[in-house]
């Protein structure tokens, strides 16, 4: 991987040569074949798709569905099991609302985490509200990771879905969401999966992991913002009915009676997300040329070498100091998060600080919120040590106090 050459393919690097960008968890930076992307389409097509009985909107939707079996295969999945939605928290939305809502009666169970982000655990909290199911939390091991043993403390005959992250927010930790799938399946029930942090890391593979649902978004993939993806198992979207109405997704309407299209369309109200559909594939295009091995490579990489410069500074505390991703969520000691990423700021190091949309493991870790650095296979050794030096930074600037 030259990373040189990588780098020279953003153009928020060629526009912030001194930037540290460490915020890949919140979004990634666009490379230039995802910006010309969107911008080929409103340039040279700048029509609508499905609908237009004219060669320029031909073209766009042949462009727009070939979007569609590019992600498809990005994943190992079908065409008709990728919909497009507007971000992964739609995605995650849309499992509850169609499938928990439909399907769910007093008494059932659902399973989710305090790992969640919030997307992930909300909407079935606001499920279990109207349908009278029970929500059951796995409780975390001393790390604050999800263990297939404690999965196994709350599964149950009535558990009806499992709802988790397979790649954690703020700890960065790898769910062992493989074994959770199949103890699940032999209850009957069906696993919904957060993928919005795994996805822009890691090989996933649908077929492999045998998640009914994988939710992901463009925004976090080095694609465009306002697109996300559900996958669903076609059995399941087929039976599922859809949340919205409208355009494009109805097949015949009369006074007395309507049906829809089948999936993906029935999940597709309005004008599709067309632009950022089309983005979206050359960021998977992107993705697959770089490698998921140089990608797991460099993040780790990074990641080790800042958390033991991290240790050498006293006062600091590391909360995820096992995690085998990029990310590390930490404080510096008597110093509010948002006050340190202040500090962060004035050194040119983009960093997230709060409670990162993930109030559950916040709590459990007993504190208001926390720094989070989190690295994708762009960034640099270099980085590291403006990471580090902004660090140091920062604790000079509050002991003085
Ligand atoms: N969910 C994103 C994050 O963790 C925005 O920062």
């Amino acid at each position: 991987m030259n990373l040189e050459e990588i780098r020279a393919d953003f153009p928020v690097f060629r526009n912030e040569p001194n930037l540290a960008y460490l915020d890949n968890a919140a979004m990634a930076l666009k490379p230039d074949c995802v910006i010309n992307a969107v911008n080929d389409y409103y340039s040279k097509l700048g029509v609508n798709v499905h609908r237009g009985v004219y060669r320029l909107s031909y073209e766009a939707t042949d462009k727009y569905e070939e979007a569609r079996k590019t992600i498809a295969s990005f994943i190992n999945a079908s065409f008709e099991e990728v919909i497009f939605t507007r971000g992964a928290s739609a995605s995650l939305n849309l499992v509850a609302s169609s499938y928990g809502l439909n399907f769910l009666k007093p008494g059932d169970e659902v399973i989710t985490s305090e790992l969640e982000h919030h997307s992930s655990n909300m909407p079935w909290f606001e499920v279990c509200k109207k349908t009278g199911a029970v929500l059951k939390y796995i409780p975390l091991d001393e790390e604050g990771r999800i263990t297939v043993d404690a999965f196994k403390s709350v599964l149950s005959d009535k558990t009806k879905v499992v709802a988790i992250t397979y790649v954690s927010n703020v700890m960065g930790y790898i769910t062992p969401v493989k074994e959770i799938i199949k103890l699940a399946h032999e209850k009957n029930a069906i696993v919904s999966l957060d993928g919005a942090q795994a996805v822009p890391h890691m090989k996933v593979d649908v077929k492999d992991l045998d998640c009914d649902f994988l939710s992901f978004s463009g925004h976090k993939l080095c694609g465009p913002t306002g697109i996300g993806v559900l996958y669903g198992k076609s059995n399941l979207l087929e039976l599922m009915p859809p949340i919205e109405f409208g355009g494009d997704m109805a097949d015949v309407v009369t006074t007395t009676s309507q049906t829809y299209k089948a999936s993906p369309y029935k999940f597709e109200t309005g004008t599709p997300i067309i632009a950022s559909a089309l983005g979206l594939a050359e960021a998977c295009k992107y993705i697959d040329a770089i490698g998921f091995d140089n990608i797991i490579f460099q993040e780790r990489k990074l990641r080790k070498k800042a958390v033991e410069e991290l240790e050498k500074i006293p006062g600091i505390i590391i909360y995820n100091k096992s995690c085998e991703t990029g990310i590390i969520s930490f404080n510096l000691e008597d110093v509010h998060p948002h006050d340190a990423a202040s500090v962060f700021d004035n050194n040119d190091v983009c960093i997230r600080a709060g409670h990162h949309c993930a109030q559950l493991i916040t709590s459990w870790l007993n504190t208001i919120g926390t720094v989070r650095a989190s690295f994708y296979f762009y960034n640099t050794e270099e980085d590291v040590d403006k990471f580090i030096k902004a660090v140091k930074d920062a604790k000079n600037f509050f002991s003085s106090f």
